[in-house]
Order: structure tokens, then sequence, then C-alpha cells
């Protein structure tokens, strides 16, 4: 089966079509590389020894998005193309709004031009905003709190719109709680470029010395040691919970939500020490002000995924740590072209 890997070359993307091409689909990528890079898929295919094509398109360019349904037979689609940003989608909403949800229209018109009605979606657990009580289910009351969150809202809205206009459709919201680690081998992994927004890369390049401390964003919350717990699932964990989802809306109709995570929430200072007995790198660190937005906790419930799509996540944090210092150690500056590599073997 083919399916279509919108935003393909990013951190989820890679990891995702790896499990892909592993379970025997065909994957066809369209990209923009506005914040990833192909050197990226370059890996994907090493680790896999399998080519697949690669569009360099933009989804806000529908003409040349039509180009990829014309040329490919399209069973189904897994829209992982968008920013997500927290705080960049504050300070730039209209930006967000352009790229996160006028994309996924033009996707949408297509898909539903040339009958391709499957689809799994890219969500975020920040529909939830600042959960009241945890852990959370997919029946929580959605509340997103930035631009970014309200962005993945709308479309989750969108999509249930669609599915109410023509029941032919087959929809998986996936809600990602917080993806960390890396592919067991160290060829792929997060690259994000300048100050890492979240933890874990954060970590890492204070572990590798790009960084001098590590910024812990308030230490008051109502937790185990007053820093803020999340629910952190292992990236190739989030890959295999796509191919679940896929297989279900390949099987049926309807529009689902799922909550991609572990079940179980880990403070900042023992992830800081779960990296540190992993790699044995001392992480300083810094108290400082709390972050405006951020919940104090928040965790998944994973049960309606463990029950309607067989996953759950398998690697503990221990395995997260190693593996996301094995690619941040092996790929000290991130994914590099052709052109970064000469620059920096001059
Ligand atoms: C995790 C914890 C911080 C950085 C965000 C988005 C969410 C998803 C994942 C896209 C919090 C603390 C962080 C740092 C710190 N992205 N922290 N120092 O905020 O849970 O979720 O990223 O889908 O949509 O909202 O992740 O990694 O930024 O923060 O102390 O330098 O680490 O306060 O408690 P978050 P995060």
């Amino acid at each position: 089966m083919v399916i279509l890997v919108t935003g393909g070359a990013g951190f989820i993307g890679t990891h995702t079509i790896v499990e892909l091409l592993n379970a025997g689909y065909k994957p066809v990528v369209v990209d923009n590389f506005l914040n990833s890079k192909p050197a990226s898929l370059q890996r994907v295919q090493e680790l896999t020894k399998r080519n697949f094509k690669i569009y360099n398109i933009d989804l806000l360019n529908e003409t040349k998005l039509e180009t990829i349904f014309l040329e490919n037979q399209i069973d189904a689609v897994i829209h992982l193309a968008g920013i997500k940003a927290v705080a960049e989608s504050v300070s730039n909403p209209l930006w967000y709004y352009q790229n996160n949800i006028l994309t996924t229209v033009n996707l949408c018109r297509l898909m539903k031009k040339y009958h391709v009605k499957k689809m799994v979606f890219s969500s975020s657990a920040t529909v939830y905003g600042i959960p009241k009580k945890v852990p959370i289910t997919e029946d929580y009351p959605l509340d997103a709190l930035n631009p970014y969150g309200r962005t993945k809202l709308a479309i989750e809205l969108m999509l249930r719109d669609i599915y109410q206009s023509d029941p032919e459709w087959s929809i998986a919201l996936l809600r990602y709680f917080n993806p960390i680690g890396a592919h067991k081998s160290g060829k792929i992994g997060e690259d994000s470029k300048g100050i890492p927004n979240n933890l874990m890369p954060f970590i890492t390049r204070v572990a590798a010395g790009k960084l001098e401390v590590l910024p812990i964003f308030g230490d008051h919350y109502p937790t185990v040691d007053g820093t803020g717990v999340r629910d952190y699932i292992h990236v190739s964990d989030l890959a295999t919970g796509h191919l679940k989802a896929l297989e279900k809306v390949i099987q049926s109709t309807g529009v689902d939500a799922y909550n991609l995570g572990t079940g179980q929430g880990y403070s900042v200072l023992e992830l800081v020490s779960a990296f540190e007995s992993v790699t044995g790198i001392r992480i300083p660190y810094q108290i400082t002000s709390p972050r405006p937005g951020d919940a104090a906790i928040c965790y998944a419930d994973p049960s309606k995924a463990k029950n309607e799509l067989g996953w759950r996540a398998e690697r503990e944090i221990k395995e997260m740590c190693e593996d996301s210092w094995r690619w941040q150690s092996q790929n000290p500056d991130g994914y590099l072209d052709d052109e970064e590599l000469n620059n920096l073997l001059e």
C-alpha cells in the first residue's frame, strides 16, 4: 500500500518511515524542508536500504501538491507536516494558522478529489491545555491555550466535520505526549536548529558541551520534587503507534482520538538524573522562573490505544536517555547536507 507521509523528513516522520518500510508499506514523502533537511531522508534510505519517492513541495501550494496525487495511487495519508514551537506560535500566530491549518485544508481537498479518505493525523496533548487531573483520557475537555495548540484542535474539529459530511472517511487523531529518544542505530534523531525548545534536546546539548547549563523552569510545582512532570515516550514507540493507527484506518471508517504516551510521568529532575546515570555525564542546571503556560503535571492514560489499536509503548526512560545521547554524540552537528559537510571538512 502507498502511504503519503507529509512532513516525512522531520523527527517523527523519519522514524515513522523506517517502521513503514520495515512493515512493507510504500511511503511517498512530501516535505518543504522548512524545519528539516533532505539529509535525514538519505539516512533513512541508508538505514533501511530502501528507496522511496521524495517531493520537495510546500503544502501551501495546492497545484504542486496535486502532482503527487496525479503521479501516485495514494491509499492513505500520515499527516505530520506542521510547525510546533509553542512560544513562536504566541509571537507569530498567523504563521502558525497558515502553516498548520491552510496546509491541511489543501491536503484534505485533494484527498477528497482523489478519493483518498484515510488519514492518520499528528495531533498533540497540547489540546488538553492544563489538565485538571491526571492521567488524561481522550474524553477530557479540550482547551488549547496557545496558537500552536489551537491549530491542532482546529484541525481535529475540521477532520470531524469532514467525516460528518462523508462517513466514508477514516481518521485517527494521535495526541502525542512528549516524544524523545532516537532510533537505536544513532543514524536518525531530533535535529532542531538553534536553542532547543524542548527538554531532552537541551539536556543532550549540555551533555555535549554545546550549552553551559540547563535552565529548569520552576521547582515549586505540586510534584514529587517541585519540577514539571511529563509523559516522555520513545519516538520509535510513537512511530509504531502510527502503524497501528494506519492499520485501523485502513480497516474501518470513523474518527477517533488516541493518546500516545506511556502512562508514566517523570519530573524534569528525574529525567536529568536518569540521563546522568545512563551516560555518566553530569548535567549542571539552574532553577529559573516557571515558563508561562506550562502545566505542572501532564501524562496520559494510554488504555484506549492499547484496547483499540493493540498498541502500547515498550521502551523505558533509560533506553530513551541512551538513544537520545547516542544520536547527539554521534551527530554533534545534526544532519549535515553535502555543503555543510564540505564546509566542516575545510
Ligand atoms: C517538558 C518539561 C518544562 C525545557 C511541548 C509542547 C507539546 C509538544 C512537546 C509538540 C516542562 C521543562 C523544558 C527546558 C525545562 N510539542 N523544561 N527546561 O512543554 O511538555 O510540550 O513539547 O507537539 O505540544 O507543548 O515539552 O520539553 O518543552 O518541557 O525545565 O529548557 O521540561 O517546564 O516541565 P512540553 P518541553
